[in-house]
């Protein structure tokens, strides 16, 4: 039987067409973290199960975690997320290092899902997060990073949007106000979880499983209509619990500083699948009709070194996906042409003893930066311009016999139509016309 030439379901292979998209979106996430002093680390691609145990949320590890049994009879997981690799890099180095710890990695990572829009097997994950920041700095900065990541790829407030809640708000909530057991508050938590994906009625049965009193039945629904950050800061003064919300008072104190707030919207159900946010939590998500799904997710959590048996260092964090990243820059119409590849010239000669010019050539451009592409046999003058063109260089050079005999080549710029003959002693001029032709 032949094997199928598909890749492995959910998974995707990167023609370089779409490599050529994939690459203009991490060099902008790079640029981006670069921009704000985070510097670049990766980990491996596996992990010891135990690792995701701990705080990443039953979700995670019983449905879409890839594990396996080693040959030494270690139980590991190709890495579903970033964080806790993060984490336990971090736990090794926190002592040693000045505080904040700014750090961004671009890991691919893989998790058992059900293919489908925005949805794979296989994505990779724009991760920046910062340690050690001050309370509201941090969540500041990182949420200014991802946005700064969506104006770098063309993206305006019109297209996207940072959803925010805080999980000691919700904690306060379920806790102090509704008295809720530990068992109920985590049921609780993946209910409101799901509450975007799920109709109102399966929302309301999901709900009333938990058997809440007539009173707290009342109060969380109070506190999934609440639309504004000055509606749930009023809730919970209502309910006795001003204090939770002192911190997301703060950070919205320094947000305008950093030019969010026309980004940011309160919404109750934002309170992220992962076991161990503890702060500020958020999504981005897109405002297109047809791709009403988040971009990303992220949150502060201030205990994650602790597994460790480390002192708690607090982190804040994102993760940017980008199969959603990239169905948002499609559908919005922000992704460049990348269905051809992009060249500075085509260099060709049209009889046999004018390849070790044309290589001779070639080798002096590259030696000055450019990306050249030679023919490697001699070619007809319709054939030149046809290959170039398939190569997306900006420009042609091409040695007839004449060229050959005489040494000079001539170049063609294919946008402007504009042609001159050069020696090729004179590899400045060369470059100048080349240059120009770039656009
Ligand atoms: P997450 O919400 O699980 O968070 O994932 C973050 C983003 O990764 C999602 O919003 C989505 O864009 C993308 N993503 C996740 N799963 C898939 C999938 N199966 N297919 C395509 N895209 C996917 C985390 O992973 C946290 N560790 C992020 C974080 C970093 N928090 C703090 N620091």
């Amino acid at each position: 039987m032949a094997l199928s030439k598909s890749p492995y379901r959910g998974t995707r292979d990167f023609f370089p067409n779409l490599k050529r998209e994939r690459d203009w979106i991490f060099q902008h996430m790079e640029k981006s973290a670069k921009a704000y002093g985070y510097e670049s680390y990766d980990g491996p691609l596996l992990e010891e199960v135990d690792l995701y145990l701990a705080k990443s949320g039953e979700e995670l590890i019983n449905d879409q975690i890839y594990s396996f049994t080693d040959r030494g009879e270690r139980f590991v997981a190709i890495r579903p997320e970033m964080t806790p690799t993060l984490a336990r890099m971090i736990s090794q180095i926190h002592r040693e290092v000045p505080k904040p710890i700014r750090w961004f990695s671009i890991p691919n990572l893989m998790r058992y899902e059900k293919p489908q829009r925005g949805r794979l097997r296989e994505h990779w994950q724009l991760n920046c997060d910062i340690f050690g920041a001050p309370e509201g700095l941090g969540e500041a900065e990182i949420l200014s990073l991802l946005v700064d990541v969506f104006l770098s790829l063309g993206a305006t407030q019109k297209h996207f949007q940072l959803l925010i809640n805080d999980r000691r708000v919700v904690d306060a909530l379920f806790k102090n106000k509704m008295k809720l057991d530990e068992a109920t508050i985590y049921k609780l938590y993946k209910i409101i979880d799901k509450s975007k994906k799920v109709t109102p009625e399966a929302l309301g049965k999901m709900t009333s499983e938990l058997n809440l009193s007539s009173e707290n039945q009342q109060l969380f629904a109070e506190y999934l209509s609440l639309e504004s950050f000055q509606a749930v800061v009023d809730f919970m003064k209502k309910c006795d619990q001003a204090d939770s919300t002192t911190a997301l008072v703060k950070f919205l104190e320094i947000a305008p500083s950093m030019n969010l707030m026309p980004y940011l919207t309160y919404d109750p159900t934002i309170v992220r699948g992962l076991d161990y946010y503890t702060g500020l939590v958020f999504e981005a998500f897109d405002l297109h009709p047809e791709n009403k799904r988040a971009l990303c997710g992220g949150g502060a959590y201030s205990s994650l070194l602790k597994i460790f048996n480390e002192e708690p260092v607090p982190g804040v964090g994102f993760g940017l996906g980008d199969v959603t990243l990239t169905d948002f820059l499609k559908t919005h119409q922000l992704m460049p042409d990348f269905s051809k590849p992009i060249n500075d010239i085509f260099i060709a000669c049209q009889e046999e003893n004018g390849l070790h010019l044309v290589q001779s050539f070639a080798q002096e451009l590259r030696r000055n930066n450019l990306q050249v592409v030679t023919a490697l046999e001699p070619l007809k003058f319709k054939k030149v311009f046809n290959m170039a063109e398939k190569s997306g260089a900006h420009s042609v050079a091409l040695m007839g016999s004449d060229e050959i005999a005489n040494k000079t080549v001539v170049l063609k710029n294919l946008k402007t139509q504009t042609q001159e003959t050069f020696s090729l002693d004179k590899i400045s001029d060369c470059l100048a016309f080349i240059l120009k032709s770039r656009g």
